[in-house]
């Protein structure tokens, strides 16, 4: 079937303006958006610039805005739009960088800032690792298949009106580790997410929740870490 793709596009190196560029061509169905775009790319325009790598949503490059909503283009299909008319931009509150490439310098300096690791300076038990419950475990397994795509933090409403919100993506990298019973650096990690650009600036939107391509139950993380912060020892708040 004919499918007409509109695609945002911007080259700072030369100068112009934001614009669409229109292409239309022949789609089956069962098209990935990728397949589309990397048509576009080999047989139309071969400026057009964007990101991918596994092409199977393991990597977390290519999340995009696709009709007004973030997908990874990789996993969604041209019938999953229920529309032959596709308009594809890059993510918000992120600046673009080309096209459908934006500058994930801001999204990952909030992600290191929650210390994203395992800290433990402790002797591990002799002879074996550091065994943990299959219950301590089930705490934080929903946040540990997080691949850093930032869809939930480019759909947050939060985040597009002041880009110093740490974000939700963050919040789940901190998650995974605060409820880690291995870890031994939560207080660090809710201390940064205690100031005013942390878990409270959440006004529960849910659109990362929606936008995940994960399923991670993101604003469910977010109340859990806000839960923790006001467990917290008093003497560890500010
Ligand atoms: Fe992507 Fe989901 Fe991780 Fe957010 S929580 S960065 S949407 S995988
Ligand atoms: Fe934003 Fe998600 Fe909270 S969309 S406001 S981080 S619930
Ligand atoms: Fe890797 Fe889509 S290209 S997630």
């Amino acid at each position: 079937m004919l499918t007409t793709l509109k695609i945002y596009r911007y080259d700072p190196e030369n100068g112009g303006a934001p614009h669409y560029d229109t292409f239309t061509l022949e789609a089956q169905p069962t098209d990935r958006v990728l397949d589309l775009l990397e048509r576009v790319r080999d047989d139309h325009d071969g400026t057009l610039a964007f990101r991918r790598s596994c092409a199977h949503g393991v990597c977390g490059s290519d999340a995009m805005r696709i009709n007004g909503r973030n997908y990874l283009a990789c996993k969604v299909l041209v019938k999953d739009l229920g529309t032959t008319e596709i308009t594809i931009e890059p993510l918000l509150g992120l600046p673009v960088k080309k096209d459908l490439v934006v500058d994930m310098g801001p999204f990952f300096d909030h992600y290191r800032e929650v210390m994203p690791y395992l800290v433990n300076d402790e002797e591990p038990p002799e002879g074996k690792e550091r065994l943990q419950t299959p219950a301590e475990r089930e705490l934080f397994d929903d946040t540990t298949k997080c691949i850093l795509c930032a869809a939930c933090t480019t759909s947050c409403p939060v985040f597009w009106a002041n880009g110093n919100y740490q974000g939700p993506a963050a919040i789940v990298n901190a998650h995974r580790f605060i409820f880690d019973s291995r870890d031994r650096a939560a207080e660090p990690r809710l201390a940064v997410l205690a100031r005013q650009t942390g878990v409270w600036s959440c006004r529960t939107a849910f659109n990362c929740t929606e936008a995940c391509p994960r399923d991670i139950k993101v604003t469910q993380a977010i109340a859990e870490v806000k839960r923790a912060l006001v467990r917290r020892k008093p003497s560890a708040r500010r």
